[in-house]
This record gives C-alpha cells, sequence and structure tokens, in this order.
C-alpha cells in the first residue's frame, strides 16, 4: 500500500473521513467527516479564527450565504470567466481537463481522440423557487471572498475600521470540478478560510510579502516542514482573471506537489466592480481600496496534516502506526484506559472521565489488552494515555504515557487536570 492508500484505509477505519452516501453506492468525489474527522477540521477552524481573527485588532469575521444574487457573479466575472478547459474522448467518453493532459489529442485512458478543448464553466447552478426558469438561476459560491467584497460599505460603516483591515469568513465553497479526485484533496464542495485585506494601492507589494510571511508561519504551526512547502509565482498568462499577481502554496502530497494555499493581490477589481469604497477619515477623500487575498483550504490541510503526522516505527519487532499531530490539533487529547474490567478500576476510571471531559476531548477505553488500546490512541494521534492500574485506587495515582515518547509518568489522580493543562 503506499502512503495516500494507508491514509485513506486509516480514515475509514478509525472514523477520519468516510466515503459520502457509502450505503447507496456512494457519489463520486464525496466525502463525509467522522467522529474524529470532524474534530480534526473543528480544531484548524477554530485555531485559525483565534489566530487571524479574535487576536488582531485589524481583522473583523462575518458569515454570508452561500447562494447569492446572480449579479454578483456577474460583476466578479465569474460567469463569463471562470472555467476550465474540457476535452471528451471520442471513444470512451471519459473528460478530462485539457490545461492538465501532456498530450492534448490522444485520450490518457484508453489511447482514443481527443476533441478540442472548449470552455466549462465550473460554478454550481440551482434554481430558486418552485419553478426551473432561467429567471430563477441562481449559483452556490465558487468562493467565499465575494461575501466579504458586497458587504465591505457595510462592515466598514458598522465597525468604523480604518485601512488596512482585513474581513474573514470560514466557508463552503462548491465548484463543478471536471476532474476532481485524490481523496478529499479536490472535491466539489469544499471549505475554505479567506482573508480579504484591504490597503491603498501603493502598499501591496509591502502586504503580499508580510502575508506570505504570516502563511509561512501558519504552516509551521500545523508541524509541516518547510522542505516540503514550495512558494511558486503563477505566470501572468496563466493568473486568475481577478489577479495582478499569485503565489502558490504547494506541498509534497503523496501525488506530487500541488497546491496547499493561495496568496493573491486583487488589486481594486473586486471592490471597484460591486461599486464599492471608502473614504479616508484624515483627508476625507473617497477611493477604492486594493486587496490582498491570503486563502485557505480546509479539507487541504487535513489532508497535508494527515499525511505529514503519519510515521511507522518498529517497536519491539511490530509496526507501530502514529499520527503525530502537534497537540492542539490531535482529535482526542486523552484517553483513559483501566487496566482492567473490575469494579475498583473502571468506577475509578470513569470518575476520571467524568472529571475531564468538561475540560479535554477524551476517549474512554475498557476493551482488549492495553496494548493494543495504546497503538489504537497512537494511530490516532491522542497525545496522552492515563492508565488506571491496581495501584491506582489505594495510591490515588494513574499512569500519563505521552504519544511521542512512549514514556509514562505516575501523576495524582488530584494533580491530573493540572498536569494535562500545562503539557498540553
Ligand atoms: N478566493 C480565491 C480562491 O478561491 P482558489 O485558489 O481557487 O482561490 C483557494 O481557492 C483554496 O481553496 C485553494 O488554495 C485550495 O486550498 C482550496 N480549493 C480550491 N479548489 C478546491 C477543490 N476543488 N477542492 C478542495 N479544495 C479546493
Amino acid at each position: 500500500m503506499d502512503l495516500m492508500e494507508k491514509i485513506v484505509s486509516l480514515s475509514k477505519r478509525r472514523g477520519f473521513v468516510f466515503p459520502g452516501s457509502e450505503i447507496y453506492g456512494g457519489l463520486a468525489n464525496s466525502w463525509d467527516f467522522g467522529p474524529l474527522g470532524v474534530e480534526l477540521k473543528n480544531n484548524i477552524k477554530k485555531e485559525w479564527w483565534k489566530r487571524f481573527v479574535q487576536s488582531r485588532e485589524d481583522i473583523v469575521g462575518i458569515e454570508t450565504a452561500l447562494i447569492m444574487n446572480p449579479k454578483v457573479w456577474e460583476a466578479s466575472g465569474h460567469l463569463k470567466t471562470f472555467s476550465d478547459p474540457l476535452a471528451d474522448c471520442k471513444e470512451c467518453r471519459e473528460r478530462f481537463r485539457a490545461d492538465q493532459l501532456k498530450n492534448k489529442k490522444k485520450c490518457p485512458s484508453c489511447g482514443g481522440q481527443l476533441t478540442a478543448a472548449r470552455q466549462f464553466n465550473l460554478m454550481f447552478k440551482t434554481f430558486i423557487g418552485p419553478s426551473e426558469e432561467s429567471a430563477n438561476v441562481a449559483y452556490f459560491r465558487p468562493e467565499t471572498a465575494q461575501g466579504m467584497f458586497v458587504n465591505f460599505e457595510q462592515v466598514v460603516n458598522s465597525t468604523r475600521k480604518r485601512l488596512p483591515f482585513g474581513i474573514a469568513q470560514v466557508g463552503k465553497a462548491f465548484r463543478n470540478e471536471i476532474t476532481p479526485g485524490n481523496f478529499i484533496f479536490r472535491t466539489r464542495e469544499f471549505e475554505q478560510m479567506e482573508i480579504e485585506y484591504f490597503i491603498k494601492k501603493e502598499d501591496w507589494e509591502k502586504q503580499f510579502e508580510k502575508w506570505l510571511k504570516e502563511m509561512k508561519q501558519w504552516i509551521k504551526h500545523l508541524g509541516i516542514a518547510t522542505k516540503n512547502i514550495e512558494v511558486i509565482d503563477i505566470p501572468k498568462k496563466e493568473l486568475a482573471h481577478y489577479s495582478k499577481r499569485t503565489v502558490d502554496i504547494f506541498y509534497k502530497f503523496p501525488f506530487g506537489h500541488e497546491e496547499l494555499y493561495g496568496l493573491a493581490y486583487r488589486s481594486d477589481f473586486d471592490l471597484k466592480n460591486h461599486n464599492q469604497s471608502y473614504q479616508d477619515p484624515q483627508t476625507g477623500k473617497q477611493f477604492v481600496p486594493h486587496v490582498i487575498e491570503p486563502t485557505w483550504g480546509v479539507e487541504r490541510t487535513v489532508l497535508a496534516v494527515m499525511v505529514e503526522s503519519y510515521k511507522e516505527e518498529k517497536v519491539k519487532g511490530e509496526t507501530r502506526v502514529v499520527m503525530n499531530f502537534p497537540n492542539w490539533l490531535a482529535p482526542y487529547k486523552v484517553a483513559i484506559l483501566p487496566l482492567s474490567k473490575k469494579a475498583p478500576l473502571i468506577k475509578l476510571a470513569r470518575g476520571i472521565y467524568k472529571d475531564l471531559l468538561p475540560h479535554f476531548v477524551c476517549e474512554y477505553d475498557e476493551t482488549q489488552s492495553i496494548g493494543k488500546r495504546y497503538r489504537r490512541q497512537d494511530e490516532i494521534g491522542t497525545p496522552f494515555c492515563i492508565t488506571i492500574d491496581f495501584d491506582s485506587p489505594k495510591k490515588k495515582d494513574v499512569t500519563v504515557r505521552d504519544r511521542r515518547t512512549m514514556k509514562q509518568k505516575r501523576v495524582k489522580i488530584n494533580k491530573l487536570q493540572q498536569y494535562l493543562n500545562e503539557t498540553l
């Protein structure tokens, strides 16, 4: 099994990610996040929000509708230009993104002839109300960004924020991708964490570099090694319709170096098209601010941290699979494991579990041998296992096992919460 297969299999077996609608035969490239996956995803989104919104005085958050007035997409240019080149195989009918093909004429699946590429719009169409008429056509948003642009003046008026400042949003985006794939890497429904950082035109280069630095620091915080990251300047002719400069941050995924995040200088393109402007409180001058846009994909973050954290080690002739997540990312922080199912141990263990539950995301497990239970927790990246043994009721202490070192330490039960707080 290659690394990607191992991660897909572990994800399903342990409840990180399940194939979507599986009991009905699945739905191509749709995935559901299980009990561990949702914790991991929420940890990423919560940390991002705390770091880029709540801890900063220059950024505020909003949450806007997934379906917006179609005029938004006319003004933003998405209806006209948000497309990928599509080619069909005349033999097997498979469809491809023409820009990703080495040979633009020959089908990579069956060798048949390909049609000439035509532009395919990626917007997800729907209808508002009971009748499916063209007047009722609407679109699911393909990026969270436009919700921030169309609310620019409302945010300024309600918060009195002054340039430079940012608006942040976390939420779903939808794209009718021609070739989704590679597990949760490219899907038709995904989440973005985006910031539109509004500036004066003359500051764009300085702010662009500042944000690139911020993004690199975030990647480090995820525990991702710098050697696995590459920053690529997108050539002018490949830039999105709104961008004056974009860098993509690539990660070394098992299937190749691919885009993890992006950073774009969108100039005044969007605010101008939505007729939004800003009045300088000092000079009274009205103008259209420019914008720097750092953007993060949530699912790609999940995949990158799983790839980066996955390790196999030989321990006493056996393979130990361990997810070396940074503690803040781990879905469960603590597992409570009584050594036997006998009454005094269970009573004590359940009491400890109940005491810790309001403070840490915990799991309680009394099945199978203790060795197997440790391995199960290693595999999902739980930083600490608390074992309640036969000495615990008398001595009023437990052992705390560290996932990274596998070392154990005895800690008094009444000091457990403080110990975990300090070490986590
Ligand atoms: N507002 C700018 C924007 O949407 P993008 O590069 O098209 O830029 C931003 O998307 C991020 O969203 C990407 O860097 C990636 O992390 C994530 N992303 C884009 N398309 C995706 C897809 N089909 N599946 C999963 N994540 C995707």
